[in-house]
């Protein structure tokens, strides 16, 4: 036998006991007459001693271990004598009879400690090492809870859980697809799919009624702390609904996870347009954890004879409360270096600083004390705080300014652990137009439907009409982390067809990509709509962090490398032959 116990059961009652345990030498500790390990499980952590007097033999062997070894142990539990209170076994200890060294470790190359001192690759590269470590494996385990329940959820709902398959054609995304080549199909490829977007269509169309799935996506693009190559949706399709039963559905799906894993109910969610998003906040996923809205000052600051304010679109700011104080001049000039760095892009800040004698500004000299008392009013700020303005395009701004409310956000510690603040964003534009190719992009994906309001303009408008078209599309933000997005879905094969049309595909490209799904349409197509959760992401924001690899078992690092496996690799020679890639390489050169 193994065990009895694990390392996190024995307590108080079970003194007195002849118990056996097994796990990993977390930590040893010599004091000459006795030996005291710390013995380390998945559940926990138990104390062994191992006394000179009792048995030599044995405390000489328990000397020699070294960190995660793993051992079998058996012995009597006593009671501690000086007892630890942070550790739930804390108050006894084992005095070892018998030991068995199941296996030996070489020296980790890092520390198997809550707080380690690895770099990220290496970690990676010693995956199972760190996953050794309590923070890390009780992500992976939040993940596997988070999983089960939203199971019973979706199940208690009637959904019905179907896989679709991993070797497809291409879904338009926006992402790039990985590709997988056909070895019976010389010179033909497969892709991975960025999505089932297209599967779980069929489904309703099939009469499933409700879909869901919790499923492997694959999108080739540059990583960030929340993308990896391969990540996990929640995805989820339902026929004969409207939206309003879909944020409902959803939002009970989000609000039954934070119950039942973290124990926090969370009240209705708010709900907010595009346009208002960009236009309070800059971002179509606001953090609502604080504050710190757009005012715009147009009104107030053009045509007051600064050429610059005069020449924008917009002239719009945020007020960062009691910061005036704590921004000096170098201060200012190296919050706006940040804003100038080409990730953000501004070209200039202006600051007001609103003091109890008066009002300093780096616009003095433009305005006047009583112009600026009429933004300090617009702003409704106090004496100490401190207003940030910027100016130029529209959109742009306010995105800049959005990054900036952000950044003063992280400065002023508003994002709090613990606090959830969770928002739908509806009505996105179902299209975008591109300067740079030229054409329209889908704003979600090419089968999100018009708001029906929108039908008419969409099949008979001109083109500026179609950059006003709005969607029934909605996204699931929390915290500022975009969790999920959806839509209601287009049912009908000509709409669909136009939709395919506006988004620069001819009518072959279209037939031969998606004839599938248009044809599927002609046979009884029902209203549906859905929506997908990034799964990964939702763990990390439900604990507080910004990067999913840690709650993945096995991620990818920013170059897309499995550091442990050391993928991907090269194959050999007769493999792409056998695949005929060798011959695509032929007919491309
Ligand atoms: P979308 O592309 O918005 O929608 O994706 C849904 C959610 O998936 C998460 N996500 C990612 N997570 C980690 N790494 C990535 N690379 C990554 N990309 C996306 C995000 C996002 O909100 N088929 C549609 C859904 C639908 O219309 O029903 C879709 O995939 O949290």
């Amino acid at each position: 036998m193994y065990r009895t116990h694990t390392c996190d059961e024995l307590r108080m009652e079970n003194i007195g006991q002849e118990v056996t345990l097994s796990g990993w030498l977390q930590a040893s500790r010599d004091f000459g007459g006795m030996t005291f390990i710390d013995l380390r499980d998945r559940y926990g952590i138990t104390q062994l001693v191992f006394n000179m007097e009792d048995d030599q033999d044995l405390c000489a062997q328990a000397r020699k271990l070294g960190r995660e070894f793993v051992l079998r142990i058996s012995g009597s539990v006593r009671e501690r004598s000086n007892k630890n209170p942070n550790r739930s076994t804390g108050n006894v200890e084992i005095v070892v009879t018998e030991m068995e060294v199941l296996n030996a470790s070489k020296t980790p190359p890092f520390t198997i400690a809550d707080e380690t001192d690895g770099g990220e690759d290496l970690r990676m590269k010693y995956r199972y090492l760190d996953l050794r470590r309590t923070p890390v494996q009780q992500n992976i385990i939040f993940r596997s809870k988070l999983a089960l329940e939203t199971r019973k959820y979706l199940s208690d709902q009637n959904f019905v859980e179907v896989e679709t398959p991993f070797l497809i054609k291409s879904t338009p995304e926006g992402a790039r697809d990985f590709v997988v080549p056909s070895r019976m199909n010389t010179g033909q490829f497969y892709a991975l799919p960025q999505s089932p977007q297209t599967f779980k269509q069929i489904l309703m169309v099939a009469g499933m009624d409700r879909y869901f799935q919790i499923v492997k996506c694959f999108r080739d693009e540059d990583l960030r702390a929340d993308r990896q190559p391969e990540f996990t949706q929640i995805d989820c399709e339902m026929a004969f609904v409207t939206q309003e039963d879909i944020l409902n559905t959803f939002e009970g799906l989000t609000k039954h996870l934070f119950k039942h894993t973290l124990d926090v109910e969370l009240g209705d969610f708010p709900r907010m347009s595009y346009d208002e998003a960009m236009l309070r906040y800059g971002s179509d996923k606001p953090d609502l954890r604080f504050g710190m809205e757009f005012v715009e000052l147009n009104d107030v600051a053009k045509e007051k004879g600064f050429s610059v304010f005069d020449n924008s679109e917009l002239v719009v700011g945020i007020c960062a409360e009691g910061q005036a104080e704590s921004y000096s001049n170098k201060d200012i000039k190296k919050l706006t270096e940040w804003m100038q760095r080409p990730q953000i892009g501004a070209k200039g800040l202006v600051y007001v600083k609103v003091g109890a004698d008066g009002i300093k500004s780096s616009v003095g000299k433009f305005f006047s004390e009583e112009q600026l008392q009429v933004w300090v009013e617009k702003f409704g700020a106090k004496p100490g705080d401190l207003l940030l303005v910027l100016s130029g395009e529209i959109d742009k701004t306010r995105k800049q300014l959005g990054e900036l409310r952000l950044e003063m956000g992280r400065r002023m510690d508003l994002m709090k652990d613990g606090d959830f603040k969770p928002l739908w964003v509806l009505d996105f534009p179902l299209l975008e137009w591109d300067e740079d190719s030229n054409r329209f992009h889908a704003m979600h994906h090419p089968f999100t439907a018009p708001k029906k309001e929108d039908v008419d303009r969409m099949l008979n408008g001109d083109h500026e009409t179609m950059k006003n078209l709005r969607a029934d599309a909605y996204d699931l933000v929390l915290n500022g982390s975009e969790i999920g997005g959806g839509s209601i879905r287009i049912h009908d094969r000509d709409l669909q067809s136009r939709n395919f049309d506006l988004l620069g595909f001819t009518k072959e490209e279209a037939e031969a990509q998606f004839g599938f799904l248009m044809g599927a349409f002609e046979y009884g197509a029902p209203p549906h709509g859905g929506i997908a959760f990034g799964f990964d992401r939702l763990c990390a924001v439900m604990n507080g962090q910004s990067s999913i690899r840690d709650f993945i078992a096995f991620p990818k690092n920013n170059q897309g490398r499995d550091m442990m496996i050391d993928a991907p690799a090269p194959v050999a020679e007769e493999q792409l032959v056998e695949l005929g890639i060798d011959l695509v390489k032929e007919v491309i050169e």
